[in-house]
């Protein structure tokens, strides 16, 4: 277990308000459609569309929700320009959690480099990888993916980000609540201290990530500033739909 710098109060306020009740999955695995981690990354690159900025993903392993990103992004771009111009940054150590977390041992997750073609792999621990030269490379964030799992690398991640925000900019949790909420610690933490203003988008039901038999939360945040930001666009232009459907 990591070292708590949010109240156990604070927690078990937010968990008992939002997260699931005891044992929950066992009623609801096969009664609820929770939207899948696809269907919630992809709706985050939409919302993050009218965002200019790249794309940073924390906590890559094998690359399946970089996979997911990247073809959402590359799939928008055929009917938005503005995403032409947007890069994916996937950042992790591929060898493995530094420390333990929830029924994982440390070292779980050890893989060899993934191939992801139109992806820039920052190979690393957060501690080393994430420097200020590549915060001047990326300069500006549209939207970040958090699936570090552990308080100290999403803390490390954000902090990192920190600069790179701006009005608009989405921040996806993988696990925000949970057994052990190290992401929503790491994000709490950091919103007292930053002072970064941010608004809870949604909240999403899934499938427990550690030991338990209560369901877990994913989360999408949006860093709100002065500057107003346009409204989400449809998920599939009218037009393309319509002539989808006209097809059939
Ligand atoms: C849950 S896995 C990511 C799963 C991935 N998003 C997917 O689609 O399968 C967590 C990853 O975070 C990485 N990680 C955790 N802490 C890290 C740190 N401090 N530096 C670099 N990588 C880290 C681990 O190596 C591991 O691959």
């Amino acid at each position: 277990m990591e070292r708590a710098l949010i109240s156990d109060e604070l927690l078990a306020e937010r968990q008992s308000r939002y997260l699931g009740s005891q044992g929950d999955w066992d009623e609801l695995r096969s009664h609820v459609t929770f939207p899948s981690r696809d269907q919630v990354l992809e709706l985050a690159v939409q919302l993050a569309r009218p965002v200019p900025g790249h794309i940073v993903e924390f906590g890559v392993y094998q690359g399946r929700s970089t996979r997911t990103i990247r073809d959402e992004l590359w799939i928008s771009r055929l009917w938005d320009r503005r995403q032409r111009g947007k890069r994916i940054y996937a950042c992790d150590s591929f060898r493995g959690l530094p420390t333990a977390y929830e029924n994982l041992p440390a070292g779980n997750f050890a893989t060899p480099v993934p191939k992801l073609a139109g992806v820039r792999i920052v190979e690393g621990f957060f501690e080393d990888s994430l420097t200020p030269q590549l915060a001047r490379e990326v300069g500006k964030v549209s939207l970040a993916h958090f699936d570090a799992d552990l308080e100290s690398s999403t803390g490390r991640a954000l902090d990192w980000l920190t600069p790179l925000l701006q009005p608009g900019s989405v921040l996806v949790f993988d696990e925000f609540l949970g057994e052990e909420p190290g992401e929503e610690r790491a994000f709490l933490e950091w919103s007292r201290r930053t002072g970064v203003r941010t608004a809870m988008l949604a909240m999403f039901g899934r499938e427990p990530a550690g030991h338990t038999d209560t369901t877990d939360r994913r989360a999408i945040l949006q860093v709100v500033g002065e500057r107003q930001i346009s409204k989400a666009p449809p998920l599939l232009p009218r037009r393309a739909r319509r002539k989808l459907a006209s097809r059939w």
